[in-house]
């Protein structure tokens, strides 16, 4: 099997620089060569092009950034696209997690019927009504369902990338009043921290896979490192106490790799410059590999 690395070097979806690192972040880890090690061909794509901020005005307060991030999400769609025509496993490199509305637009054009596990702190369902900040990249969720701006719902001219009740949400402790609201009403499946303690990773991974998984040609992991408890994660834009531990994170790797249905991933919100060392692309290399089936034994 191939594996497709794209970095995605955007910071336009949130107010802090760094995040456009991320990608520089996690190749430094040895991503290439962990993955090899498993077994895979890797190709590294190179970066898609990003604006820089200081180059571009905010014009729009409530979606900043909106028309150099339409504009990213899809260039990153076109290449998503053409790599699973081949039928590489993509991994998508952010970069703030407004990616995901050109990965998962990508991955729609062959996956009809795609599944989603959005592993994150945040729900990022937001739409300009709702969000407090107007930053892009908590409303990637809810533009791929079908609900948003139209120059963001309707990357590659169509909205609605994946039914509603084929995503999951997992690791949530941070949404917004309005945003609660948004997800209730449109019946999107939330696994909180509170689940995760109360049934354990295991049992909500089980049914995460279930909701993705059955009925779907995939599932796509969009895997927001700010999930992760910043104890092993500091290195991101938008912490969170009270995360999912590093234990956790890999059996949830270790189970969606067992399903043998996740077809891509993202790999978000990675920020050297808030780092320590480079603990979080560190981490993000970690996990990924357990979603690649590295195992003790
Ligand atoms: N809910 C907040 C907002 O809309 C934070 C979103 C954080 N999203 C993320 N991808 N880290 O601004
Ligand atoms: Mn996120
Ligand atoms: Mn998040
Ligand atoms: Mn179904």
């Amino acid at each position: 099997k191939t594996i497709s690395v794209i970095g995605v070097p955007m910071d336009l979806g949130q107010g802090r620089r760094g995040v456009d690192m991320g990608p520089s972040a996690i190749r430094y880890a040895g991503l290439k060569e962990r993955i090899q090690r498993l077994g895979y061909t890797v190709k590294d794509q190179g970066n898609i092009n990003v604006p820089t901020a200081e180059a571009h005005d905010i014009d729009n307060d409530s979606l900043k950034y909106l028309p150099e991030v339409v504009q990213v999400s899809q260039d990153l769609s076109h290449k998503v696209a053409e790599v699973i025509a081949k039928d590489h496993f993509p991994i998508i490199l952010g970069g703030d997690h407004s990616i995901a509305i050109g990965s998962i637009a990508g991955l729609a054009t062959h996956h009809k019927n795609l599944g989603v596990i959005w592993f994150d702190a945040h729900a990022d369902f937001n739409t300009s009504e709702t969000s407090p900040s107007g930053n892009i990249h908590g409303m990637p969720l809810s533009c791929t369902v079908g609900i948003g701006h139209e120059d963001l719902t309707h990357i590659n001219g169509y909205a609605k990338k994946v039914k509603n009740e084929h995503v999951v949400i997992v690791g949530a402790r941070s949404v917004d009043p309005e945003e609660r609201e948004l997800l209730k009403q449109h019946g999107i499946t939330c696994f909180t921290m509170h689940e995760i303690d109360k049934m354990g990773i295991a049992k909500v991974m089980e049914e995460a896979i279930r909701i993705a998984g059955e009925g779907t040609d995939g599932i796509h992991l969009s895997l927001d490192l700010d999930s992760i408890d910043p104890d092993m994660c500091p290195g991101v834009g938008t912490p969170v106490l009270g995360g999912v531990t590093y234990r956790e994170g890999h059996l949830a790797m270790e189970m969606l790799y067992q399903s043998g249905k996740v077809v891509s991933c993202d790999l978000v919100e990675v920020n050297p410059i808030l780092d320590e060392g480079n603990k979080t692309a560190r981490t993000a290399v970690d996990l990924v590999c357990s979603l690649l089936g590295e195992s003790v034994m």
